[in-house]
């Protein structure tokens, strides 16, 4: 059963902010007592570095560290644990892909294949990809909301050059969900990799790699109750094995002598190099054990249900333009008519109600959507309708004088 009134009594914030609304989880998510407490936890009980200490601190810290690929690894339907690569946030773990992999297997006239709904992260390693191996950004042409178009995509696959495909399974601006289950199928026949970034799609969706077969996988801590400063990259084990790891040094290596010769050690703790982020990702395994103890589908419907109450209460609003009327996964892009996104942020957050405005990292969305900049609400969990009924009565009598006056 899903229970917001008991939700939210597990997350903290509420307790010090209890009038703010809070819909920016997009940007990244609140955390749960439990993974504060982990946190807090290694720090007072048991500081130690992992797997290079001979004592019970060390072990204890070992032992939670390791168990966390199994967590994860439940989380997100996958098999083998060994496939599940701890870096510092899903930009890390793009760009593990891009540098490792996609730098020393592309070549010229090679195809990456991206589409215009790219945050940032997903985009400027790619870039730097094809300016080093000779290879060719294209782009997937989408419907004209934004949504995916699976013949458009087959076509651009029909060239026979396309070597990694790499999107977001949901949109950080228009929510949409991309068909990653199809688009892996698909490229796959065309011998082409797919890489998903899943930094706003695994914190809302019952994710299965394995059905979904994609090869790769990126996600964030943060925006799913964990710490900030860990990420996941999950790769199929054969892929990640070949693959060289970009960063050299203790904890990833075997053995090297003064010749210079390395034996690195097994995936996936050769991408592990330095002290990791260890009490971030304890913190990470309690936000995975939350998440799945309330259950992701219990969580879908929750997110689903708010997601339509915002939808059919902000379209009654003639003052305003709603980017993705058809949003799939818990956000909303919106510009009130006549007003900066700006504007109408700092309009809201003089009322308590804190959103994203802006270009939201995808800068070239306009090429979609037609504009640069939009005010984002994005829910959660642990958010109800008095959060979008906030949001309502807020939009309904906005003007320019209230924004310019909570401005000056
Ligand atoms: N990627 C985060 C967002 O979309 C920060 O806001």
């Amino acid at each position: 059963m899903f229970d917001l009134s008991k939700i939210k009594k597990d997350f903290p914030f509420y307790k010090n902010n209890e009038d703010l609304v809070y819909l920016d989880s997009a940007a990244t998510s609140l955390k749960t007592e439990s993974v504060i407490d982990a946190v807090n936890e290694y720090y007072t009980e048991y500081t130690a570095n992992i797997h290079r200490g001979d004592y019970d601190n060390s072990f204890i810290a070992s032992k939670l560290y390791d168990e966390t690929r199994n967590v994860v690894s439940e989380l997100i339907g996958n098999d083998n644990p060994k496939q599940i690569i701890f870096t510092s946030g899903a930009t890390a773990s793009i760009n593990t892909v891009a540098y490792c992999y996609a730098l020393n297997n592309l070549k010229k006239g090679d195809v990456i294949l991206l589409t215009y709904l790219e945050h940032a992260s997903n985009i400027l390693p790619w870039f730097n990809v094809a300016k080093k191996t000779g290879a060719v950004i294209e782009y997937i042409p989408l419907n004209d909301d934004g949504t995916f178009n699976l013949d458009n995509y087959k076509k651009c696959l029909e060239s026979g050059k396309v070597k990694i495909v790499t999107l977001p399974y949901v949109s950080n601006v228009l929510g949409y969900i991309n068909p990653i289950k199809d688009i892996c199928h698909l490229a796959h026949e065309y011998k082409a990799l797919v890489h998903v970034d899943g930094a706003q799609g695994v914190p809302h969706l019952s994710v299965n790699v394995k059905e979904l077969d994609c090869d790769f996988l990126s996600f964030s801590s943060h925006k799913m109750l964990g710490p900030s400063g860990v990420g996941v990259l999950y790769g199929k084990y054969e892929l990640l094995d070949k693959m060289e790891p970009l960063f050299m040094g203790g904890g990833a290596n075997a053995r090297f002598n003064k010749e210079g010769e390395i034996i690195l050690k097994e995936t996936p703790e050769k991408y592990e190099a330095g002290t990791p982020n260890i009490e971030g990702i304890l913190g990470f395994k309690k936000a995975c054990e939350y998440l799945i103890e309330v259950g992701m589908g219990n969580i879908y419907k929750h997110d689903q249900e708010l997601l339509q109450y915002a939808k059919d209460r902000l379209k009654t609003l003639d003052n305003i333009t709603i980017y993705n009327p058809n949003s799939e996964c818990s956000i909303i892009a919106f510009n009130v008519k006549g007003i900066f996104a700006q504007d109408v942020g700092s309009y809201l957050n003089s009322l308590n109600i804190a959103v994203r405005t802006g270009n939201h990292c995808a800068k070239i969305l306009h090429n979609v959507i037609g504009v640069n900049e939009t005010v984002r609400a994005s829910f959660y969990l642990y958010n109800g309708k008095e959060d979008v009924d906030a949001l309502y009565d807020a939009l309904k009598d906005i003007t320019l004088e209230k924004c310019i006056g909570a401005i000056l």
